[in-house]
């Protein structure tokens, strides 16, 4: 079939910055790039609440233990927001799952890293939620409509998720100095993954060159990077923690941080699967999906039965 027409609009429209909608005519490769990039997005979502939601039993308070609990929960809805966004584009969600638990999708590489102590708890939301809220705004005007309305509420609980985590880092850092020394200890494993979240240097990104282009990606990974390290550092010397990284140094002429890129062979190996906690995280996974069969069935079958009443009434 002859889709020049088609393209044409798809084109169009992108050109007027209108959005693509599901019944919207859009190239196979724009479609398998959403489905990718959604979905890969809706995993990291879930297998983050997993580092985090080992902290719960163990919170320092009820007042932390109830902030915690409601963010790992919002990490769960947004999972769902964004597997609802992929499914518009005719994919359904046990595939995406079975993507997730055979390894054949990847999730965020941040994941893969062990929360050891309660300030990890404080560096992933200043740090890894700050990362992923720098990149999401911007998701907020990706062209494919569905992702971007979800993207309008997860970045506005993002943001309170970053703010629990630099309350906690601003509490450890002015109290003992034991405390003060687990947030060092925090910011100085956190520093590296997180600038790593933003994905390969620009040079090696296979996959921008059609998200600019199809404006699904608004800006480069390089550009998200140095805006998080422009704004992360004079929130580090506010209360007075330091990032491990001795090139840090303010270049007047491009009005940002010089800083060392990170160990791209450690990413790499990291999104291989052979990260220090890939294996723990997905086999974690593994069995949530399995002892939570009987719920999805229940849940199922009653949804069933109260169509069917509805039907008979
Ligand atoms: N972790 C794992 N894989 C990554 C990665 C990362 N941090 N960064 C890049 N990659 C992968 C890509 O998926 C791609 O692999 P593929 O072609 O097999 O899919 C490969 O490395 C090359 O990277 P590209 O830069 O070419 O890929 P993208 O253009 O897709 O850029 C991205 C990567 C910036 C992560 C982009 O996909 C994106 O913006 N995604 C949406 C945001 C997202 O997924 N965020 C997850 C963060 S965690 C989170 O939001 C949870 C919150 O609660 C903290």
């Amino acid at each position: 079939m002859d889709t020049t027409h088609f393209e044409e609009i798809f084109e169009a429209k992108l050109a007027r910055n209108e959005m693509i909608e599901p019944k919207d005519w859009m190239p196979d490769n724009y479609r398998k790039h959403l489905i990718r990039q959604i979905s890969q997005h809706a995993h990291s979502e879930v297998v983050g609440m997993l580092p985090e939601g080992n902290w719960i039993t163990r919170a320092p308070s009820l007042r932390a233990k109830k902030i915690l609990l409601a963010k790992v929960q919002d990490e769960g809805g947004h999972g769902l927001y964004l597997y609802t966004a992929a499914e518009t584009l005719g994919i359904s969600r046990d595939e995406l799952i079975d993507q997730l638990l055979t390894g054949v999708a990847k999730y965020s590489s941040i994941f893969n890293y062990p929360t050891l102590t309660w300030a990890d708890i404080g560096a992933i939301g200043w740090l890894v939620d700050g990362a992923a809220i720098m990149n999401q705004v911007m998701l907020q005007r990706t062209s494919y409509g569905p992702y971007a309305r979800a993207m309008v509420r997860i970045c506005k609980e993002e943001s309170f998720h970053q703010r629990q985590g630099y309350e906690i880092m601003t509490m450890m850092a002015r109290g003992t100095p034991e405390q003060r020394a687990m947030a060092q200890d925090a910011v100085n494993r956190w520093w590296w993954p997180t600038l790593m979240m933003f994905g390969p240097p620009d040079a090696e990104s296979p996959n921008s060159a059609n998200a600019i282009k199809w404006k699904i990606k608004r800006e480069s990974n390089d550009q998200l990077r140095q805006r998080f390290v422009n704004q992360t550092l004079p929130q580090g010397e506010l209360i007075g923690l330091t990032f491990p990284d001795k090139g840090l140094t303010w270049n007047e002429e491009k009005q940002g941080y010089d800083f060392t890129a990170p160990d791209w062979a450690e990413f790499k190996n990291v999104i291989s699967g052979n990260g220090p906690c890939n294996r723990e995280r997905l086999a974690m996974r593994r069995r949530a999906h399995d002892e939570g069969r009987w719920v999805r069935e229940a849940a199922q079958a009653y949804a069933a039965k109260n169509k069917r009443y509805q039907a008979v009434a």
